[in-house]
């Protein structure tokens, strides 16, 4: 069985003290014990909110760079964010790879930088709303994981995280239906059973990113190929992110 995991991307949103007051009331809430909970705020705070969630929740970082060290201005290295307490980083998310021009095959060396040093990740794919209209959703998304992350062995793979966040669903307050989610992640699940075997198959977590909130968690959460969310807005406070986290 899949982990089953709800993480909040704060994007570029929130104060460090604001963050404080989050993390603090995320991990004193009720929150049931069996969902692995995660936060990626910006990097800033991330040493901070380390020792605010106490092992009890994760803190990540939205973005890090696939080289060791060196002039990399404004970069982060997976080393650098280790030392700071954090063990798990996000990869290929929507805005990354349209607002940064990060591509398949930059992708493809944070996947491996992440690898080769031992730090976890959520790989994100999803597909803008012109292939979505177009009917190629499955291609696309397909594709994206074949170019970046489907180089992996089975043992990489076993135990990780993908998150499909539809483009078109993220910000817009458009949220994929219950239906719409769940045949793309029995989709990605059998491209994983077909390349990696049931086993490792059924380790990996699949999340659902876009739109998902407290109103319709609980739907989409119940889909037998979701295994929890990777929420944006509904993560930046704690009363819908708890509610979100306790809706399986
Ligand atoms: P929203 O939940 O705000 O649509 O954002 C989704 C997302 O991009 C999470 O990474």
């Amino acid at each position: 069985m899949a982990q089953k995991i709800v993480a909040g991307n704060w994007k570029m949103n929130l104060s460090a003290g604001e963050g404080k007051t989050l993390v603090s009331e995320i991990v004193a809430g009720d929150r049931s014990s069996d969902v692995a909970v995660m936060v990626f705020p910006p990097s800033l705070y991330v040493q901070k909110l380390s020792e605010v969630a106490k092992n009890e929740i994760s803190v990540g970082v939205q973005n890090f760079n696939p080289n060791e060290s060196g002039a990399f201005t404004g970069e982060l290295a997976i080393s650098q964010v280790k030392s700071v307490g954090s063990s798990i980083g996000l990869i290929g998310h929507s805005e990354r790879r349209s607002l940064f021009g990060e591509s398949d095959a930059f992708l493809k060396l944070k996947v491996d930088a992440a690898i080769a040093q031992g730090f976890q990740f959520i790989f994100c794919c999803g597909e803008p709303l012109e292939i979505r209209e177009a009917g190629t959703e499955f291609n696309y998304v397909k594709n994206q994981l074949e170019a970046s992350l489907f180089h992996l062995s089975a043992e990489q793979m076993k135990n990780g995280i993908i998150a499909y966040e539809p483009v078109w669903a993220i910000g817009t307050g458009k949220t994929a239906t219950s239906s719409q989610a769940e045949e793309m992640h029995a989709e990605i699940r059998s491209w994983l059973t077909e390349k990696y075997g049931e086993d490792t198959a059924q380790s990996v977590s699949i999340l659902y990113g876009g739109s998902c909130n407290n109103k319709n968690a609980k739907e989409l959460f119940a889909c037998p190929n979701v295994d929890g969310g990777l929420i944006g807005g509904a993560s930046l406070k704690a009363e819908s992110f708890l509610e979100i986290i306790n809706a399986f």
